[in-house]
């Protein structure tokens, strides 16, 4: 019987995700990503890294970065990942993945890196900073998700463009070698892949947004989550209907939706007749009650830093074995002698 349990535990297929520790997380971490992991966690094996290698192409204050490494491994689990069934680590523990990177370097191409809507958008808002490693971000992305042949990526809707860059140096690193790397899926939320700014509803939800408004926390207060949304930007319009040309509203309705189970008709109908304050008075509620959780839980798990460390160790040991694997495989592929 255990040795059936461990066959059926090794066919399991793969999940690999991770976010930046550049801030606390948020709500559309939550929605668009976070949440899906949970869903997945029992049928999957998976891997969840806090990724501080990818911070540092943005300059970091170095007591807050290892602090914020801590916080995101902690509301990782806060939001229900169960460190018992996943792999929860930080990225610089498996220094595979850096190695990797290098390797991937060689099958990415200038003109398909210069392409990411990220390293646009960053190079942009770090003017005077537009370092190398913003450019090959992708790239050490792409090695965290093959090192473990993850066949599926839940992520937001913005990660879509970097699923289709490490797909495509997959696919050129196995067709010039042999089969090497699983082809991974990025699994992208119908409803909740891309939560807007509360104050710039065409622009989404960031946790590095300079306006603190635009932006609601994991671990926001009530008072904050309610104030956020009473002043969240909607238009001129009063009714309450989804509609891609009022951006503030549908982002509002779409952000209830997800926290209550009810669906956009259910919503249109329930507010018939009623107006905007009503309306962000329920969405307050409903976010209060989705993020209180996460946030009680979080204040648990971040207090125990011995146990906290306890799991990133254990998680940092069983991603090594998988990723020492396959990065082996991968040196031989290329010609590289064996280290002895
Ligand atoms: P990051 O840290 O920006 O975001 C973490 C996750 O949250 C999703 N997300 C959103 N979803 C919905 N609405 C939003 N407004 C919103 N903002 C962010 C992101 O899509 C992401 O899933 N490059 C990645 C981190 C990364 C990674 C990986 C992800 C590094 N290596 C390997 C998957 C697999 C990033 O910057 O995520």
């Amino acid at each position: 019987m255990a040795m059936e349990n461990q066959a059926n535990e090794q066919k399991k297929p793969v999940i690999l995700s991770g976010m930046q520790p550049t801030n606390d997380l948020m709500l559309g971490n939550m929605i668009g990503a976070l949440r899906n992991w949970v869903v997945f966690q029992q049928q999957y094996e998976c891997y969840f890294c806090v990724v501080d290698l990818h911070a540092l192409t943005v300059r970091q204050v170095p007591a807050e970065l290892r602090r914020r490494s801590l916080d995101v491994a902690a509301t990782y689990i806060a939001g229900g990942v169960d460190p018992k069934q996943a792999a929860i680590f930080i990225q610089s523990h498996v220094s595979e993945h850096a190695e990797l990177t290098w390797v991937l370097n060689t099958f990415a191409g200038m003109g398909e890196c210069s392409r990411m809507t990220q390293f646009k958008d960053k190079s942009s808002q770090h003017s005077d900073n537009v370092n190398v490693g913003l450019f090959t971000y992708p790239i050490l992305m792409a090695a965290d998700i093959l090192l473990y042949q993850a066949n599926l990526v839940p992520v937001g809707e913005d990660q879509k463009q970097h699923l289709e860059l490490t797909r495509n140096v997959a696919e050129r690193f196995n067709f010039h070698y042999s089969p090497t790397f699983t082809i991974p899926e990025p699994f992208i939320p119908q409803s909740g892949g891309r939560i807007m700014s509360l104050q710039e509803p065409t622009k989404k939800m960031s946790k590095s947004d300079p306006n603190a408004g635009a932006t609601i926390f994991l671990i926001d207060s009530d008072d904050q989550i309610r104030n956020k949304i009473k002043r969240a930007v909607t238009d001129s319009g009063t009714t309450i209907q989804y509609d891609e040309a009022r951006p503030g509203v549908s982002n509002l309705m779409e952000i209830y939706s997800i926290t209550t189970g009810k669906t956009v008709a259910d919503i249109e109908r329930d507010f018939e007749g009623k107006g905007y304050a009503d309306f962000k008075i329920a969405v307050a509620d409903a976010v209060v009650e989705y993020v209180k959780p996460v946030r009680e839980r979080y204040n648990e798990i971040r207090s125990d830093v011995p146990e906290l460390t306890r799991i990133l160790q254990e998680g940092a040991e069983k991603a090594r074995s998988t990723a020492r694997k396959t990065l082996r495989k991968v040196y031989k592929k290329v010609g590289l002698v064996e280290r002895t």
